[in-house]
């Protein structure tokens, strides 16, 4: 597969741009950065800023899944570092969920644990910055990637898919979650959610993205039964999901979604968003009548997404390090996200958007989130492994106008390394003194990613 392994060398903004105009690329960019500034109302919320922090996965939590040392400490400083907004990392709703035994799970007995996180976030940003972030916590089923003790996956599959099967060795005939199941875990998502609201979040994400139980269903074509086939069919845990939250919570409380627009599993065509006659290509089709859908029912906010970690992670993270050499440019990557919020917000307008994709353009990402503000391609911007980096990034760019290019990610991968490897999640490249020494321990001890 031929590659783009480039350095990132741009001097300045301008070659940044020149770059994006020879790939026949359009990105908003803009040098004034004061639109990042202004407060949002989402729904019964205000967000202070438009700059927010994605949910990342620290695979930290206590064996019973509240949150660990490492987790509170990683939230320490995202609600020191003066985003609007911090979406927290994956939470599976039931222990079989888990995408690994150390994901955070929420449940009757611990719940309190997460709202004296919540309340610690709100406290250490007042203190920091003089702002509250809005909290939203991701509700989560891995679905396919469940593995929640060490050892093996253990899958939970919406359906069999020759290349998705093959590449974990899913046997063909190995029995797919059944409806009675999906009702049964629909009832656990309801519960999740109440119990988010009791601990104090200001909303639920029915994480819907990167292939997990809830994103795959929405390709479900080939499966029988009243969750496959049809668009009512496909949806059809999803819009539950969502309904089942709102029901749980009721009136003010957030819910919301972060969605894949666009799954781009080549060279499987019957994917969620995909053109089938150029499944390079995102349609927007679907997604955005389900979006319309949930706007239409009160949801004010979405988080929109691309791809997943393990089948294409440079459509899901543009890089230009990592596992393999990606085959597009990674600027080629960050345009397909930014479209894709715009392609929302276009045809939705009443429905906030956090756009994705971000940290691959280092110390210029300011500007291409300020471009997207001030357009109105999108609501908020999001930065994934850019916080994990440099946790300080919004305070930075609201109160310096600019991030340090010595602070910034550098879109190494690093941080997924290190989570294949069985480890815990961080930045040893920024965040060295934590990071880089589990990442030498295990690499002493012969993990493999
Ligand atoms: C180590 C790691 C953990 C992640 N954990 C989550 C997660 O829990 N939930 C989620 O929706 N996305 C997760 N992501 C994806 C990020 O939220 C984000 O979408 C992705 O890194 C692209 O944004 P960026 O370019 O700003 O990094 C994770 C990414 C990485 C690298
Ligand atoms: S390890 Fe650090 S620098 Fe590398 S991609 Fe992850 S967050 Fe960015």
């Amino acid at each position: 597969m031929s590659g783009h392994r480039e350095d990132f060398s741009f001097h300045g903004l301008g070659e940044l741009i020149d770059k994006t105009r020879e790939l026949g690329l359009q990105l908003p960019f803009c040098e004034d950065l004061s639109p990042l500034a202004r407060p949002v109302t989402l729904g019964s919320r205000t967000a202070p800023n438009r700059l927010a922090v994605h949910p990342m996965e620290g695979c930290d939590g206590t064996a019973d899944g509240s949150p660990g040392e490492l987790t509170i400490r990683r939230y320490d400083r995202f609600a020191d570092g003066g985003a609007g907004l911090i979406w927290l990392e994956a939470v599976s709703v039931c222990r079989e969920g888990r995408a690994n035994p150390r994901q955070l799970h929420i449940n009757n007995d611990n719940w309190e644990d997460f709202a004296r996180l919540a309340q610690r976030i709100r406290q250490r940003a007042r203190a920091a910055w003089g702002g509250e972030p809005l909290l939203i916590m991701q509700l989560t089923h891995s679905g396919r990637f469940s593995r929640p003790e060490p050892g093996p996956l253990r899958p939970v599959l919406a359906y069999h898919s020759e290349p998705l099967d093959s590449k974990y060795g899913i046997d063909a005939d190995a029995p797919l979650v059944t409806d009675a199941e999906l009702q049964r875990l629909e009832q656990e998502f309801a519960r999740a959610a109440a119990l988010a609201k009791k601990a104090g979040f200001d909303g639920v994400d029915i994480k819907g993205c990167h292939r997990y139980l809830n994103s795959s269903l929405l390709s479900a074509h080939d499966r029988p039964g009243g969750y496959g086939g049809s668009f009512e069919n496909r949806t059809r845990f999803f819009r539950n999901l969502v309904a089942g939250a709102r029901q749980a919570t009721g009136g003010e409380f957030l819910v919301t979604t972060r969605i894949n627009l666009y799954d781009g599993i080549e060279p499987w065509p019957k994917a969620w968003g995909m053109d089938e006659s150029d499944p390079g290509r995102p349609d927007l089709t679907e997604p955005v009548r389900l979006l319309h859908e949930f706007a239409q029912g009160g949801m004010a906010l979405v988080n929109v997404t691309m791809g997943s970690p393990y089948f294409n992670p440079h459509v899901n993270r543009p890089f230009n390090r990592g596992e393999y050499a990606p085959p597009e440019h990674p600027l080629t990557g960050v345009a397909r996200m930014m479209e894709g919020a715009r392609g929302v917000r276009a045809a939705i307008p009443q429905l906030g958007t956090i756009a994705t994709g971000y940290s691959y353009l280092r110390q210029f990402a300011p500007y291409l989130a300020a471009g997207m503000v001030r357009d109105d391609w999108t609501t908020l911007a999001g930065f994934g492994r850019m916080a994990f980096a440099y946790p300080d990034f919004a305070r930075d760019i609201l109160t310096r106008g600019e991030l340090n290019s010595a602070k910034v990610c550098i879109a190494c991968s690093m941080c997924t390394t290190l989570m294949r490897m069985g480890g815990t999640a961080g930045c040893p490249v920024r965040d060295a003194g934590v990071y880089a020494k589990i990442l030498s321990d295990l690499i002493r001890k012969g993990a493999q990613p």
